[in-house]
């Protein structure tokens, strides 16, 4: 017996969101699987062995968004599990950097994920039971060189998500947070991020992840950091001072 019905899953085509897709499809969830590549959603709906529809969407416009939206408000084949998987971030100096692929980050990022989680909200508040579970990242307690944008992007997830937990506790809707390290995906490459010299004992795969906030969302936890070196690296950011914070840059944009 699925914990959830159907789940709606962001950025299902690759990496995090397709390995969360698989193992709630593996739990016999029903998906709704959103990104902008429709090959590798198809391919996934194939295999999926439960029922799946496939929503073609390019999260950074507000078109796309807002018909995402409306599916989630749809109250035939109810979405109980949200997922806001969805997100990308660039690396380097702000003033350096496109301002449309930076402004593009914080749509996706933050814009859509507020407004899929809003529809969300309605509909599993009106339903009385619901799940959001949201990616944030351990950058996002981590104001750092070259990481403007997306450390800020993952900050408002993060603070969205604590508070969305208590908001919408009463209403029968558990909120999770998800803030994963290093993981190994697509996401450095689009990043364009050489990630050569990061020692790979801080990494983790996909699938560990995806495990590991899946397990939180069943479990109602407000917040998941997955794994010991991440957990330990949030504790200390948390507590650290903002002056020796500011010393640890593992970017060297010299
Ligand atoms: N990998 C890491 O080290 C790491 C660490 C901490 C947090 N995270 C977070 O984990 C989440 C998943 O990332 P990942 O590591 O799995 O990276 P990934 O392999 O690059 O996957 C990113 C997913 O987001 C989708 N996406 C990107 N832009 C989109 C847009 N404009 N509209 C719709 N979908 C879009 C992509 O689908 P399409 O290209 O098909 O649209 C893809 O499915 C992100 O929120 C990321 O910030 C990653």
């Amino acid at each position: 017996m699925p914990r959830w019905n159907r789940a709606l899953v962001t950025g299902a085509s690759s990496g995090i969101g397709a390995a969360i897709a698989h193992q709630l499809a593996d739990d016999g969830t029903d998906l709704v699987v959103v990104a902008r590549d429709r090959a590798r959603l198809d391919a996934l709906a194939a295999e999926a062995g439960v029922d799946v529809e496939v929503m073609v969407a390019d999260l950074s416009i507000p078109d796309d968004v807002a018909r995402v939206a409306a599916r989630i408000r749809t109250e035939e084949r109810p979405v109980d599990l949200l997922v806001n998987n969805a997100g990308l971030g660039f690396t380097g100096r702000f003033a350096d950097l496109d301002y449309e692929r930076e402004r593009g980050v914080v749509a996706v990022n933050v814009l859509a994920l507020h407004e899929l989680s809003h529809a969300a909200a309605v509909a599993m508040s009106a339903a009385g039971r619901g799940g959001i579970l949201n990616i944030a990242s351990v950058a996002g307690y981590w104001p750092s060189k070259g990481g403007a944008t997306y450390g800020a992007t993952k900050a408002f997830v993060n603070s969205f998500s604590e508070s969305l937990h208590q908001d919408l506790a009463d209403a029968g809707v558990s909120v999770t947070v998800s803030c994963p390290g290093f993981t190994r995906t697509e996401f450095q490459d689009r990043a364009e991020i050489d990630s050569s010299d990061i020692p790979g004992l801080l990494w983790q795969d996909a699938e560990t992840v995806a495990a590991h906030a899946l397990a939180a969302v069943a479990d109602g936890k407000a917040r998941v950091v997955p794994g010991a070196l991440n957990k330990l690296g949030v504790a200390l950011l948390k507590v650290a001072p903002l002056r020796l914070v500011r010393r640890v840059n593992v970017r060297d944009l010299d």
